[in-house]
């Protein structure tokens, strides 16, 4: 038995024994702050969340979601959740989650999500879901008793059973974010094609709201028809103004030759474009399209899905940012059957020129190529040089012999790599210099990297921009005229 002491810091307990068939009293003060240590046992049982509240022991729930574009379903299943416990932590998936397991369509910023979800009153804890595996990590965390989801994912997050209850709450009917941005703003998109195989336009479209791939245009009626049916678009057409009419995007994908044309004939009608590269071997003629762009306040895209991935935007970040010290040689080497099924050499070419001018810049030196050719005269190989005033580009083709592919990147404190389809990545490793471990960085994504472009165009027209930021007007300009030398040198 025990009692505080007024002197705080110290108790006062008297203890019994029996001694000689007879019981004694003995008085022993501890060291012992009795108030502080009550406390410290209540804040304890508070942080795991088993506060008593008149009496009885908290139920802690937990639910998770997007909330974009708020609406009654959401509403609806934070309040029952909210009911079916005291203490309700509500997880709202963040902007790079979200990209991560591809769902490129929220609309509404984090913020935003956040706010709605706090407005509804239910939630008395907020939190940002980063990563997949964190519920699990956040049911230990939170000290959960009761996991709550809609009926959309029944039987998914069984597995979670054995670390607290599950319940699958019916959806409301009728409902849904999906839904609510299907209503806005589409943007109708048309490709110009001379063969009759999508390189993943109208499936990659699919992942970004507010897009419609609608129609197909080609010289060639077979082919536009053929085209039409096999991906089941609304129309398709031989006439190109009248196909130009009613879209808002038009995807240029037919043979380098009359792209510029074709683009140029889309900007005037005041159409956003997405060109396959190289637009043009012609840099003046590149200078005027963009020009033209500008002048009808669009944008023009070409179609180097590299830039848009978020580990090659992070690896070009670190290397700014010197991980391995000055960049003295960036090597690229692709087997062009491997590179999206096998491109034509000069789209091949430009996704390395492309991660070159990233890396190490617009002011090149010279460039000079290397090709080498078989008995036919056919191209086999070829070593191309960009060289810079501080570093060395090498780009290594093997047309129809197999070469190995990687992106290295060369510092004066240790080396990146990008192993094997360096243009479609989510991973690549650093070693640096005085660091026993390599650095590995992966980043999950979906598709050819398609959906990120597009996603990343549909910004570009909420905001009214007329440059692509990714990859510079200027920088495309670069790119063609290193593509010019290589090609009258070749
Ligand atoms: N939810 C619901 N009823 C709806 C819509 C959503 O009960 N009509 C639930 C979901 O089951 C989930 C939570 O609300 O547990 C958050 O869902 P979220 O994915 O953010 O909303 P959706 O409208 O389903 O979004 P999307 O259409 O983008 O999938």
């Amino acid at each position: 038995m025990g009692c505080p002491l007024n002197g705080k810091s110290k108790a006062e307990f008297m203890i019994l024994h029996s001694k000689d068939k007879q019981w004694k009293v003995k008085f022993v003060i501890l060291d012992y702050d009795v108030e502080a240590v009550i406390k410290e046992m209540m804040d304890n049982l508070k942080a795991k969340g088993r506060t008593e509240r008149a009496g009885r022991i908290m139920k802690r729930v937990i639910t998770y979601g997007t909330f974009d574009l708020f609406h009654q379903g959401h509403y609806n299943i934070l309040k029952r959740a909210r009911e079916l416990g005291d203490y309700l932590i509500v997880g709202v998936t963040s902007e790079s989650y979200d990209i991560e397991r591809g769902k490129l369509n929220v609309q509404d910023s984090l913020l935003k999500r956040i706010e709605n979800v706090r407005k509804t009153g239910f939630a008395d804890e907020i939190i940002v879901e980063e990563y997949q595996g964190q519920k699990l990590s956040d049911i230990t965390k939170y000290n959960i008793d009761l996991l709550v989801v809609g009926s959309d994912w029944r039987g998914k997050f069984d597995y979670l059973k054995n670390y607290c209850q599950v319940v699958y709450l019916e959806r409301t009917k009728n409902i849904s974010s999906t839904k609510l941005r299907s209503e806005g703003t589409i943007f109708s998109v048309g490709i110009v094609t001379d063969d009759t195989e999508d390189n993943g336009m109208v499936m990659e479209s699919k992942f970004v709201s507010g897009l419609h791939v609608e129609s197909v245009y080609s010289e060639d009626i077979f082919v536009a028809r053929e085209f039409c049916d096999r991906y089941e678009l609304d129309s398709y057409g031989t006439d190109y103004e009248r196909f130009l009419g009613g879209l808002d995007i038009i995807y240029i994908k037919s043979a380098q030759k009359n792209r510029a044309d074709y683009i140029r004939r889309a900007l005037e009608r005041g159409k956003y474009v997405i060109s396959d590269t190289p637009m043009t071997l012609n840099p003046e003629e590149m200078e005027e399209l963009f020009a033209l762009a500008k002048e009808h306040r669009v944008v023009l895209v070409e179609k180097l899905t590299l830039v848009y991935l978020r580990a090659f935007t992070q690896l070009v970040w670190l290397t700014h940012g010197a991980l391995v010290g000055d960049v003295v040689a960036v090597k690229c080497a692709v087997s062009q059957d491997d590179f999206e099924g096998g491109k034509n050499f000069n789209e091949t070419v430009s996704q390395a020129l492309c991660a070159c001018i990233k890396l190490l810049g617009k002011d090149y030196l010279e460039v000079n190529t290397n090709a080498v050719k078989g008995s036919d005269g056919e191209f086999i190989y070829d070593m191309i040089t960009v060289k810079y005033p501080r570093a060395l580009a090498t780009i290594e083709i093997g047309t129809t012999v197999d070469v190995e592919n990687e992106l290295v990147i060369i510092g004066s404190k240790g080396r990146i790599t990008v192993p094997n389809d360096w243009w479609n990545t989510g991973y690549f490793e650093a070693k640096v210099e005085g660091q026993e471990f390599l650095k590995r960085y992966s980043f999950n994504f979906e598709g050819n990297g398609l959906r990120y472009l597009l996603q990343e165009l549909m910004i570009m027209i909420r905001d009214r921009r007329t440059e692509c930021t990714r990859f510079f007007y200027e920088e495309s300009e670069t790119l063609a005229e290193l593509l010019k030398t290589i090609d009258q040198r070749g």
